[in-house]
Order: structure tokens, then C-alpha cells, then sequence
């Protein structure tokens, strides 16, 4: 499979990829009309935040199924566009937050302090430090706008060296607040009104673009100092330069622009302008904030592996699906059981199913679901699916196939500690499986289309209904052994005058031994499933 890279990442997460077997293309630097021009056959795309992951480009990514977004935000990454589209979108959002906090915290010294404008007048031997003087953070307000990840890390510092610090962040409960030592203001006035130094943590949304503009600065303290190390456009650049001018605001420090440059031309090819840059109290970086070898190390080795493992099929943590954090891998054994719940209807049947109900019981009725739902979808789908089917688009495929998926929850149950049903209503009637998992990792069909059962569901199976007398299963067992496949597991639950028989196999099995098991005397009807 090929992956193709358009932005710097470490080299040791490049080497990672391609010990993994995978034909890897590092291509930086090129425009967005020449990443389109390539991408086609590329299973995965890697990029940070210049390449704008958008409609336009992924339509073009015919063979794509995992965008890893190297760092934090993802407001490069059209998440709905990739989910339309069943790719995978993946980030690692704790991997470089202490170097953009450290970064913000950078510059907002130099904002106070000059010190940037004195390295670069002590180059030209200007060495006068009476036009270099400063003021000192102790003691004065730092304004946090969005107290997330990044924005707690910053007020911690900020408030280690003695400053006053505030936050504006409507979106946080106020124990938030009180967890990071912050000063809670509700009203966005109120905070522009009290702030020395205003730092943005937030993402790029349609809210914070612009969020202070001319009126805003206007509202601020006269000298403050701005820091912006989140996303380029947060504060209007045209509306800064004129407060940096006027002198209403003191000095800032950039590191993100509205605009990127390129960050990997050499200053030769480099056709970057901006007013910004020609004033003496900013200070700019070139989108430095996750730019350490720490985080270049975290953050390389977890996109890697994230994309890795998504295009080995393996489940991995998506931005486009529901957060599991850390409990996933306690809970993938349910994850598979309700896959392979989902997948038994169309592997048996062939009718429409209109509505697919799920009941968690036991100790999964108090748990959280999400995922497993997922799960049952995707294996149900799967069977019948043309497109790609994963966690990312299959509600949406479930939706559209006009299918109502119900989720109940119980905390009855007799025999078991916890259990997943699964109904699959039809036009005509209703079947239904359950699973339970045994221990740690033991998973067990107990129910299957209403016959008592205890079978594991392995690789390949049979599953044979056959009127309840004597001999049926001899005949099955006959047939096979004269086909040279060995039967591994027998299970059978019997209702009424019929039986329902579940053979496990180790081998493969053909249509034509299928075919003629039907044909066998007293079998009703006969499925072969795959899990
Ligand atoms: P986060 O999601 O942990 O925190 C964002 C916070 O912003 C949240 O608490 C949210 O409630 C708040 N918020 C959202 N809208 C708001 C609004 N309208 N007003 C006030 N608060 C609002 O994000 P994070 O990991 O802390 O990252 C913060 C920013 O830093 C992101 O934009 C990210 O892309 C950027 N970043 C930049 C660099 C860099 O290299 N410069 C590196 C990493 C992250
Ligand atoms: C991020 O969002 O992680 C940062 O902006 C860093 C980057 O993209 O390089």
C-alpha cells in the first residue's frame, strides 16, 4: 500500500512506515494542484497544517482511505469530506501541546521584553538599551482565550512567574477553571478590558475567526500585548498591524498566519509578504509552536502508527468516529462480538431488514456504546456492502438504506455477565442473535435466529437448520469427511420439530460442498458464515 507524505515529519516515523512494508513517497513542498495531481493512487496521506485536506483534493484521492494529520488541529482536514467519503481522519492531539504552550509562553517574554528586536539590533552594533526597555510579566494579567489542552498548560506557567491569570472559555465548566488555578471571565469585554497579555488557545472555528478585530483592540488595555501561536486569522492581522502602529497594542508575537507560507522552500523560492513583518515590535515565528525534537518524536511515531494500523484494518481511534481513548483495548473483544453479531443476518438471509435493534444487558447496559453500535453496523453491512464500509461511514450507509436503528439496555440477565442481541425485523418477521464474551477475550454466540447456542465464532462455519431426527447431522459430518474438511466445533439447539446445527470447520468450504449439503435429506436450509 502507498503512502504519501507532503509535510515534514520525523525521519524515524518515515523509516517506521516503510519497515512496516508500506511504499512510502515523501513529497514536500508541492502546491495544492500538485498534491491533486498525484494523490490518486495513494492509500494514505499524511500532512500537518499546510496541505488543505479538502472536497477538491479528495475527490481526487480515488484509492484513500486514511488521512493522518500530523499535530493537533484540523482545520485543514474537511472531517465531513472524509467521512462522506469513508476515509479514516486521524490526528494526535496531546503529542505536541507542551511545545505550543512553551512556544506561547516564548513568546509572550519577547512581546514584554524585546528581546527579539534587541537580538536584532545588537546585529546592525545597535547596542543603545535605553530603545530596548521593556516591562516585566510579574504581576500583570495574562489573558487566556480557551482554556483547553494547550491554554491550561500556558496559564500554569504563566501563573508560575507570578502573573494574574484569566481565561475566556464559554465552552468549560467552571470546575475546569478551578482545576487549572484560573480566574473565570464570562464576558468577552470584561476580559479584553482586564488582560495585559492576550494569548490564543483556541481552534479555528467560524466564532474565532477574527475574534478580535479593530473594535476589540479598540476595547483592550492601551500597551497590551498579543500572542498568537493557535491559528493564523484568530485576530485580524490587518486590524493588529494598525493597533502595533498606533501603539495601542504594545507588541506581538506570531507564529501562525491567515495565510501560511511554505515551510519548506528555501528563502530563495520563498514569495512570503506581509505587513507584519515589517514592524519592530513583532515577533514572528514560522509556525514554530509544535517544532521540538520531542514533539517532532511524538508526534511522528503517533501518526505513523495510527495510519498504519487504519490501513491494516485494524481499529484505531478516529477523529470521525466516537472517542474511546484509552479503553479501547478492554473494549475490543465486544467490539468484535457485535461485528460478527452484525454480520450473521446477510450471510443467512437475503431480505431487507427495516429495523435493527441492539440490547446491551448486564454489565454493558451501564456502558458506553457507541462503538459497539458501530460495530454491529459494520458487520451487518459488510456482507452486502459495494463501497467501503467502516466505522466512519456506516451509520450513515445504515441510514440510508432506510433501516431504524434502536438501542435498548437491561441490567437483567440469568445466565450471563453481559450479553449483546442483536433483532434484525424484516418484512415478514424477526431474528435474533446474542453473544456474550467469557472471561477475557473468549467471545460466544449463545443465541442464533432464536435456537439456543454456545459456539465461538471462528473463521469459517456452517450453519444448518434440519427437522430434529435422527441421523441428519451423521449425513453433514459424512459429507464433509468424504470433502476432506475436518469439522472442528459441533453445536446444535433444538425448537419444536426442527434443529438448527452450527459446524465449525478448519478449512475452507466450496459452493458446491454448500450446495449439496442443502440437497442432503432432512436439511432444511443451510449457511455458510465467515468471521
Ligand atoms: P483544545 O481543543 O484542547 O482547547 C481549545 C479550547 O478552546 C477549548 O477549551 C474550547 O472550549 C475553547 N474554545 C473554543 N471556541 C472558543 C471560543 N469561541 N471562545 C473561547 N474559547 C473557545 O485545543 P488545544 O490542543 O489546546 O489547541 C489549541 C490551539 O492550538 C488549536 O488551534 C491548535 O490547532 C493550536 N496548535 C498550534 C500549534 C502550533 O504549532 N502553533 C501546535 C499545537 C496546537
Ligand atoms: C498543530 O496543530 O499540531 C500545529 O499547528 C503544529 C503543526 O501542524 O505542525
Amino acid at each position: 500500500m502507498r503512502i504519501l507524505i507532503t509535510e515534514k515529519i520525523a525521519e524515524d516515523s518515515v523509516q517506521y512506515l516503510k519497515d512496516q512494508g508500506f511504499d512510502v513517497d515523501e513529497r514536500l513542498g508541492l502546491s495544492q494542484s500538485q498534491i491533486e495531481e498525484i494523490v490518486a493512487p495513494y492509500d494514505g496521506l499524511i500532512v500537518r497544517s499546510v496541505t488543505q485536506v479538502n472536497r477538491s483534493l479528495l475527490s481526487h484521492a480515488k484509492s484513500m482511505k486514511v488521512v493522518g494529520r500530523a499535530g493537533n488541529g484540523i482545520d485543514n482536514i474537511d472531517v465531513d469530506a472524509c467521512t462522506d467519503l469513508g476515509i479514516i481522519a486521524v490526528n494526535t492531539p496531546e503529542a505536541n501541546i507542551m511545545a505550543a504552550a512553551e512556544l506561547a509562553v516564548g513568546l509572550a517574554f519577547c512581546t514584554f521584553r524585546n528581546i527579539c528586536f534587541a537580538d536584532q539590533s545588537a546585529r546592525k552594533n545597535e547596542f543603545r538599551r535605553g530603545k530596548m526597555i521593556g516591562n516585566e510579566l510579574e504581576g500583570k494579567t495574562a489573558g487566556i482565550i480557551g482554556l483547553g489542552r494547550i491554554g491550561s498548560i500556558v496559564a500554569r506557567k504563566l501563573s508560575g512567574i507570578g502573573m494574574r491569570v484569566i481565561a475566556y472559555d464559554p465552552y468549560i465548566t467552571d470546575e475546569r477553571f478551578a482545576r487549572a488555578g484560573v480566574e473565570k471571565i464570562d464576558g468577552f469585554e470584561d476580559f479584553l478590558a482586564q488582560a495585559d497579555l492576550i494569548t490564543f488557545h483556541t481552534p479555528k472555528t467560524k466564532e474565532t475567526v477574527n475574534m478580535i478585530d479593530a473594535p476589540q483592540l479598540a476595547k483592550c488595555r492601551k500597551d497590551v500585548r498579543i500572542v498568537n501561536a493557535a491559528r493564523g486569522g484568530l485576530v485580524n492581522e490587518k486590524a493588529l498591524y494598525d493597533a502595533l502602529v498606533s501603539g495601542q497594542v504594545a507588541a506581538a508575537g506570531i507564529d501562525v498566519f491567515d495565510k501560511e507560507p511554505s515551510y519548506d522552500r528555501k528563502p530563495g523560492e520563498q514569495n512570503f509578504e506581509h505587513p507584519l513583518l515589517t514592524l519592530p515590535n513583532v515577533v514572528v515565528t514560522p509556525h514554530l509552536g509544535a517544532s521540538t525534537h520531542e514533539a517532532n518524536r511524538n508526534v511522528g511515531t503517533a501518526v505513523t502508527e495510527l495510519v498504519a494500523k487504519a490501513l491494516k484494518g485494524e481499529l484505531v481511534a478516529a477523529i470521525n468516529m466516537p472517542a474511546v481513548g484509552g479503553r479501547l483495548s478492554e473494549m475490543r473483544p465486544y467490539i468484535q462480538l457485535a461485528e460478527r453479531l452484525g454480520s450473521i443476518y446477510f450471510q443467512a438471509e437475503k431480505t431487507r431488514v427495516n429495523r435493527l435493534e441492539i440490547v446491551y444487558s448486564g454489565d454493558l447496559a451501564g456502558a458506553e456504546t457507541d462503538l459497539l453500535t458501530l460495530s454491529v453496523l459494520k458487520g451487518f453491512l459488510t456482507p452486502i456492502a459495494q463501497e467501503r464500509v467502516n466505522f466512519v461511514n456506516v451509520s450513515r450507509n445504515v441510514a440510508q438504506m432506510g433501516v431504524e436503528v434502536v438501542e435498548s439496555r437491561t441490567t437483567l440477565l440469568e445466565k450471563y455477565t453481559n450479553l449483546i442481541t442483536v433483532r434484525f425485523t424484516n418484512d415478514t418477521r424477526t431474528l435474533s442473535v446474542s453473544g456474550t464474551v467469557f472471561g477475557k477475550d473468549s467471545m460466544r454466540i449463545t443465541d442464533f435466529f432464536g435456537y439456543p447456542m454456545d459456539f465461538e465464532p471462528t473463521r469459517n462455519v456452517i450453519a444448518v437448520q434440519n427437522e430434529d431426527k435422527p441421523g441428519v447431522i451423521g449425513r453433514i459430518g459424512t459429507l464433509l469427511g468424504q470433502n476432506e474438511i475436518n469439522i472442528a466445533t459441533l453445536n446444535w439447539g433444538r425448537k419444536g420439530t426442527r434443529a438448527n446445527a452450527v459446524v465449525g470447520l478448519d478449512g475452507d468450504v466450496t459452493d458446491d460442498v454448500i450446495a449439496k449439503i442443502a440437497r442432503l435429506e432432512g436439511v432444511l436450509r443451510v449457511s455458510l458464515l465467515h468471521f
